[in-house]
């Protein structure tokens, strides 16, 4: 694993342990029952009773054992080993099965072999951490059954290139090689964490690079959607406003979230 990738994973492992004792993430909720998905995902995935779902880029396993509640069997993988380490200790408490696999994305047809799955699914937070969508989406198509569908349900790459104000913007829309260096402090689930600074390697990847690099993949576009709001419980929903008044008084919604479906053909 290069650099970036390397100090990234280990910016995870740090914000894994302070992720599992934040109210954002609140896990006493979700070992209470609570579901940690959303109503954009759960009406755009549909009934997963039966079916078999990976979650890439799963975190500490939250929507993928929330995935598995609704009827689903479930497999997760990330490349954090305290998330994953995290993600079973959950699956044990709260007695619902799960597999969960440390690795990389791009290695992941090796660390996860034989499988294929009805659903693959991603969301929130994973596009800007990786440097190169073809692979990626490779990876997507490799562990869909013939007929299977991929969902993703993101933030916007063009609100992404906002600062923190949610207004001026700092970063770029165009995918470079190069990554953006941020150093910064804390994580967005725990903004005031003491003693926690940190660099932070993002890729920005253009909506026109993620449909193509699905399409590249061979699989077929059911549907792209883009949303003038966060949903509820997601990053930094109070901090963004819906949408910004222009100099000519006009209110313009912006495009905060887009979802993607695409089906693998079957033979
Ligand atoms: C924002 S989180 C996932 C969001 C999920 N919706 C949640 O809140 O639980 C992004 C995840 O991507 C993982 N990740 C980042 N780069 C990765 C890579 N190259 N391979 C596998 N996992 C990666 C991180 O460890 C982290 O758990």
């Amino acid at each position: 694993m290069d650099e970036y990738l390397e100090n990234n994973r280990s910016l995870w492992n740090g914000w894994t342990r302070l992720h599992k004792r934040s109210r954002f993430y609140d896990v006493e909720g979700f070992k209470a029952g609570k579901s940690s998905l959303e109503p954009l995902e759960l009406e755009e995935v549909g009934d997963v009773e039966g079916k078999s779902l990976l979650h890439l880029q799963c975190h500490f396993g939250m929507d993928t054992l929330s995935w598995a509640r609704r009827g689903a069997r479930v497999a997760g993988a990330d490349f954090s080993e305290e998330a994953i380490t995290f993600a079973r200790a959950l699956s044990t408490d709260v007695h619902v099965p799960a597999e969960f696999v440390c690795s990389n994305v791009y290695d992941l047809p090796a660390a996860l072999a034989g499988g294929r799955f009805d659903i693959v699914y991603t969301s929130y937070g994973v596009l800007s951490w990786l440097p190169e969508l073809d692979p990626w989406a490779a990876v997507v198509a490799h562990f869909l059954k013939p007929g299977g569908f991929f969902y993703i349900a993101e933030y916007h790459p063009f609100v992404s290139m906002l600062g923190d104000d949610g207004r001026t913007f700092e970063y770029p829309y165009f995918h470079t090689p190069e990554p953006v260096k941020l150093h910064s402090t804390g994580s967005y689930a725990e903004p005031n964490a003491p003693g926690f600074s940190h660099t932070e390697y993002n890729w920005s990847h253009s909506l026109a690079d993620v449909v193509n690099a699905v399409i590249r993949a061979g699989l077929r576009l059911e549907f792209l959607r883009e949303f003038p709001y966060r949903p509820s419980t997601v990053l930094n929903a109070e901090k963004f406003e819906p949408g910004l008044v222009a100099p000519n008084g006009w209110q313009v919604e912006l495009p905060h979230v887009f979802s993607l479906r695409a089906t693998r053909e079957s033979a």
